[in-house]
């Protein structure tokens, strides 16, 4: 198959820029597109033949469910049963927005979209190119991020082409995302709202507008060892793996720099290529083959924004071994560290001012 790329720049289009994908969604085939979160891969989330060729495409585990995607707060009642007060208040408030909230699905929503779940998770985009296509095409959008699965998700059209070229009708490039990691998934079935992934909204941001909401434990653990069996099928899956073996240090800035430099001579010796996720505080500390700043520790929306960039950047490098620091895992920090620490297959090394501990999963 050949692999359409289009480009589409924000606010400058019109519908007949959008004829093409339009038409290629209708018939149950398959377009890239951005959002504000990452880039998704979108077919007809009403059609079970669409999402299984986004499967397919993905090399994604059938068992794991999409995301369905709106352009209008009325479409909602078309594909969930029982949207509460709390739901309402919710999307009210963040939506268009990084948020997907679930619910009981309707039964138009096939079980080839959902996972076989009884639920479907819903969001709605807010990012001109996602709601122009959905508009224009009057397709309810099913989009997983345009990732092959395992891989870090996509934060710019490039690395879209890089997964799925020749296995999808067409790519939208519009340029690269503005937050780059992915929406927060919120319960809404449960009695109390639960995040079952964390994003650019915080427990805090949900709370203000509905109190009381909980955050499944799965989100900062593996989850395995403690006998957690995470509720969105998507967490227990390896993820955002870069190629190279990725391992983080925790502890005091000066002590994590140290050790992190020891490791960088260790490997060096060996002959092994080493990369290492920097801040802006700390870049000029170290002395391996790649350095690559992820921003200031102050900016945690910059740092959320270059991280998948940064892990594919490493692939292109071939790097062997990736060194990285960790974060505050409050309010966005807790998303940064969930996908830190799946990226890291949970690898995490404790450092105190004697010698690094190597404690894995102890987060
Ligand atoms: O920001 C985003 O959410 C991006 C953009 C493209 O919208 N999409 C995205 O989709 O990250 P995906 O498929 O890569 O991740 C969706 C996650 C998976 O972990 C999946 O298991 C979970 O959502 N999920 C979907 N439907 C669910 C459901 N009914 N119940 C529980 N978890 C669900
Ligand atoms: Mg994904």
């Amino acid at each position: 198959m050949i692999t359409k790329v289009k480009k589409i720049s924000e606010g400058t289009c019109s519908k007949k820029d959008y004829d093409e994908a339009a038409e290629i969604l209708k018939n149950g085939g398959l377009v890239a597109f951005p959002t504000e979160t990452v880039y998704g891969l979108g077919g007809d989330g009403l059609l079970s033949t669409a999402s299984k060729k986004i499967y397919e495409a993905k090399g994604r585990p059938s068992d794991n469910p999409l995301i369905i995607h709106i352009a209008e707060m009325e479409d909602l009642n078309r594909l969930a049963e029982h949207v509460n007060e709390k739901a309402r208040k919710l999307a009210e408030a963040f939506w268009p927005g990084p948020l997907t909230l679930i619910f009981e699905k309707k039964d138009c929503v096939p079980y080839g979209t959902t996972g076989g779940l009884d639920t479907v998770a819903v969001r709605m985009p807010n990012h001109p190119v996602a709601r122009d296509l959905i508009r224009y095409s009057g397709v309810l959008i099913a989009a997983p991020s345009a990732n092959t699965s395992g891989r870090p998700s996509p934060t710019k059209a490039e690395h879209v082409v890089e997964d799925l070229n020749g296995k999808i009708d067409m790519i939208i490039d519009g340029g690269e995302v503005g937050i780059g990691i992915e929406s927060t998934i919120v319960d809404m079935t449960a009695d109390i709202p639960t995040i079952l992934r964390p994003g650019f909204i915080t427990k805090q941001m949900l709370e203000q507008v509905i109190g009381e909401v909980r955050v499944d434990k799965a989100i900062l653990t593996k989850g395995v060892k403690e006998g957690l069996k995470p509720k969105a099928p998507g967490m227990k899956y390896k993820h955002y793996a870069p190629k190279g073996e990725l391992i983080l240090f925790e502890g005091a800035e000066d002590d994590v720099v140290r050790v992190i430099n020891e490791h960088v001579v260790e490997k060096q010796k060996m002959h092994k290529k080493v990369g290492i996720i920097a801040t802006e505080e700390t870049q000029h500390k170290y002395q391996a083959d790649y350095v690559m700043c992820i921003g200031s520790r102050n900016d945690e929306a910059t740092i959320a924004k270059h991280l998948y960039g940064i892990l594919r950047d490493f692939d292109h490098l071939e790097v062997e071994y990736i060194y990285g620091e960790c974060f505050a895992k409050e309010n966005l920090g807790q998303a940064i560290m969930n996908r830190l620490l799946k990226a890291a297959g949970y690898h995490v090394v404790h450092v105190s001012n004697g010698e690094g501990c190597d404690a894995d999963n102890e987060i």
